[in-house]
């Protein structure tokens, strides 16, 4: 009787150890791809705010640029990289495995993006008026970050970028990321 109880207990016990086994990754593994794809809908929503901003000058409150500015900043580097930290079967992911083997090309890129997002927030700080000329990018003014590609590696040199011209850096950091490291 008290072996039956004993057994009884036992095979419940490990029942649930199995449950919880099972099911904890798989929900870990969820949560992390829900995380990281509102993290991403968040940036992008930030994204447009700042773009509307330079299409039309006009609608420039530098508040408003700062907190979406800072709403990227908060949702890359580290952050970003460490909800790719393992692979996930998850059939919602469009994340490619890839991103495991090129770990440090992954996590460059939203180390640069943290780096444009702090800019970005530098220059709202520095321009609470409106959105003076030197914020935007010259008439002919080269695009893209020149020999070293979308990566420009001073803070210096991205200080003394107009805003915008940092803002489409950013634009290219995404999209190399996601042509690279993204299904579709
Ligand atoms: C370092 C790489 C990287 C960078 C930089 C990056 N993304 Fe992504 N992004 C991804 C990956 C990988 C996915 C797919 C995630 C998944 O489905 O698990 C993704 C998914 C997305 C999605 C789809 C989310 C969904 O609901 O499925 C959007 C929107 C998005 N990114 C916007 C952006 C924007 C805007 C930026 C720049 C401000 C950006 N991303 C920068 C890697 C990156």
């Amino acid at each position: 009787m008290r072996r039956t109880l004993f057994e009884n207990m036992f095979g419940l016990l490990s029942a649930v150890g199995a449950v919880l086994m099972t099911a904890a990754p798989s929900a870990v593994a969820e949560d992390v791809v829900a995380l990281r794809q509102t993290d991403m809908k968040a940036m992008a929503t930030a994204a447009k705010t700042i773009f509307g901003m330079f299409k039309d000058p006009a609608n420039y409150k530098a508040a408003e640029f700062q907190k979406a500015a800072d709403t990227i900043r908060d949702r890359s580097g580290g952050v970003l990289f460490r909800h790719f930290a393992s692979e996930v079967a998850n059939p919602q992911s469009k994340a490619m495995p890839n991103i495991l083997e090129e770990r440090e090309r992954f996590d460059r890129l939203a180390n640069d993006l943290r780096d444009y997002a702090v800019a970005l927030d530098a220059a709202a700080q520095n321009n609470p008026g409106p959105m003076p000329s030197g914020m935007r990018m010259k008439p002919g003014e080269a695009m893209g970050g020149g020999p070293l590609g979308t990566h420009v590696r001073s803070e210096q040199a991205l200080s003394a970028m107009p805003a915008e011209h940092v803002f489409h850096l950013m634009l290219q950091t995404c999209t190399t990321c996601h042509v690279r490291f993204r299904t579709d």
